[in-house]
């Protein structure tokens, strides 16, 4: 065995963003970024600073504020891209660049229309300006795996030479497949004689289902840093799950025979912070951070299980911050309770959150009897939607009538982005469409629901219910909404108005815009 370790790269804040659906403030941003520094991932790749200001300032404030990753920002071959994320990176405690650029004849031939040549002497120069602004440059011949073996060896080759100190096989469409990405690896170290100056990274996508597979398969041929993103978000299918990643090497080490840096434990809650953020809930039997990942049904399973944990299970559930649906608050809890529990699941409060998070806390505690972990986090999720959107619609009351023999009606109080309240009544054809449509009334902005799903934080009849709603703004990208409340007609009211808050801030009505994807 030789223990060496493995870098984890994150990439949940650029290609988990390009998630068709996602779009980020760069407070939601910041907030994956702390827990991410939490659990000591060793890279973040921030975003990608040449594509929006929004994702520049957020590159920016994660910079200002995250210590111990490195942070990196993405850029293509192109000088204005490198310029832009070196500016970005200004001030990093520890700046990477990581430039990419098309490999395989396919894309060259289309989407590039450039030759052999012409791509190699790109790549050369990207390294070498990215080179100007920091040490650590990373590069990535774009569809690395529908590349001919014998050029991706001379453009690596090339890229170390100019300076590269990462190189990366992206297997970009997820074509691969574990023994042919091994082979892959394996011919990298055996054919590109520089290869030694740089550490070879990996990044796989899951249209296959083969992106953790694919990842593992690299690791046992050499491979020293694994990109992935939590929940396996990402282009299209999605990357590699990094938890899945992260669990399997921890987890097998007289197979992986390597070490992370990682802390587990935070993989639970940054899952369900990732989930609620984006608002793509996990599956429930996904591995490691699915509801079921650590639930026994089988009655034969069940009985071994009492007896011997370690039967049918092969990671402690605590081991990844599972603490599922145990108690841990009530009524009767204090500030001094709340606030070191919150800190445990990576929320630091100041005093004056504190006081705010606790009234919150409390009115939820009176609905319900039992406050647990899950909870917490959706409460934490609730507070921070309208903190994060400054001078955004807040809903203040609903009031509904709905059942089979009246026609539903809702009335809804908010207050405006200038202060004042306003309150309208609306029908429709259920009390979430009477709610909506009482909204729209007070809101002169043009928008088409596209989405809308409801999905319950703990179980039992007092749980707390979130709702996630997809519209369409009348730039026609899709922005998401949520809310949650033991209602889930509130719950509703307030995912609309938060999808509303998004759309009006992307187009600078109301507080800070949302990054724009790529
Ligand atoms: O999938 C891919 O090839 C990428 C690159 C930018 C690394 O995301
Ligand atoms: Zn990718």
């Amino acid at each position: 065995m030789n223990n060496e370790k493995v870098i984890i790269f994150d990439t949940t804040l650029r290609d988990g963003e390009q998630t068709a659906g996602a779009g980020l403030t760069a407070d939601e941003k910041l907030r994956i970024a702390r827990h991410l520094e939490t659990i000591k991932v060793d890279v973040i790749e921030a975003g990608f600073a040449a594509s929006s200001p929004g994702d520049f300032k957020s590159i920016q404030q994660i910079v200002s504020e995250i210590r111990g990753p490195v942070i990196c920002s993405l850029s293509r071959a192109v000088a204005s891209d490198i310029d832009a994320a070196g500016e970005a990176l200004k001030g990093a405690e520890r700046p990477r660049i990581h430039t990419f650029l098309s490999s395989s004849d396919i894309h060259m031939m289309h989407q590039m229309r450039k030759d052999r040549e012409a791509i190699m002497s790109m790549a050369v120069d990207a390294v070498r300006r990215a080179k100007g602004y920091v040490e650590d440059v990373e590069f990535s011949p774009m569809d690395a795996t529908r590349t001919d073996p014998e050029y991706l060896y001379a453009v690596l080759r090339a890229v170390i030479d100019a300076g590269a100190t990462t190189v990366n096989i992206p297997d970009t469409v997820g074509y691969s497949n574990p023994k042919e990405f091994a082979e892959l690896i394996r011919g990298v170290f055996e054919n590109v004689d520089n290869i030694h100056k740089a550490v070879v990274s990996v990044h796989c996508h899951d249209d296959l289902g083969l992106a953790v597979a694919n990842s593992l398969a690299a690791v046992e041929a050499g491979a020293r840093q694994v990109e992935g993103c939590i929940n396996g978000l990402g282009e299209r299918a999605g990357n590699a799950a990094i938890e899945e990643v992260i669990m399997a090497l921890i987890t097998r080490p007289d197979h992986y025979g390597v070490t992370t840096g990682v802390d587990p434990e935070g993989l639970g809650p940054v899952s369900r912070l990732v989930a609620g953020i984006f608002g793509f809930p996990v599956q429930y039997n996904k591995a490691i951070v699915g509801r079921n990942a650590f639930r026994h049904s089988s009655g034969i399973h069940q009985d071994a299980f009492i007896k011997e944990r370690t039967t049918f299970e092969i990671m402690a559930p605590d081991s990844v911050g599972w603490r599922g649906e145990a108690l841990v608050l009530g009524k009767l809890s204090g500030r001094a309770g709340l606030r070191s529990r919150l800190a445990d699941l990576g929320y630091h409060l100041t005093d004056e959150e504190l006081v705010t998070t606790f009234t919150a806390f409390k009115d939820l505690a009176d609905q319900k009897k039992e406050v647990t972990d899950h909870d917490l986090e959706a409460l934490m999720s609730e507070q921070h939607r309208f903190a994060d959107i400054e001078r955004a619609y807040r809903v203040d009351n609903v009031q509904v009538t709905a059942g089979d023999v009246e026609v539903p009606s809702a009335t809804i109080t908010l207050t405006a982005p200038d202060g004042h309240q306003r309150s309208n009544t609306s029908l429709g054809t259920g009390p979430v469409d009477a709610v909506c449509k009482a909204i729209d009334g007070m809101v002169d902005e043009e928008i088409e629901l596209t989405e809308f799903a409801v999905n319950s934080v703990t179980e039992g009849i007092d749980a707390l219910g979130e709702v996630t709603i997809r519209v369409r703004g009348r730039d026609g990208h899709i922005y998401a909404g949520r809310g949650s409340s033991t209602d889930i007609v509130v719950a509703s009211a307030k995912a609309y108005v938060n999808a509303i808050n998004r759309v009006l801030a992307m187009a600078g009505d109301v507080g800070p815009a949302p990054g724009q994807r790529v």
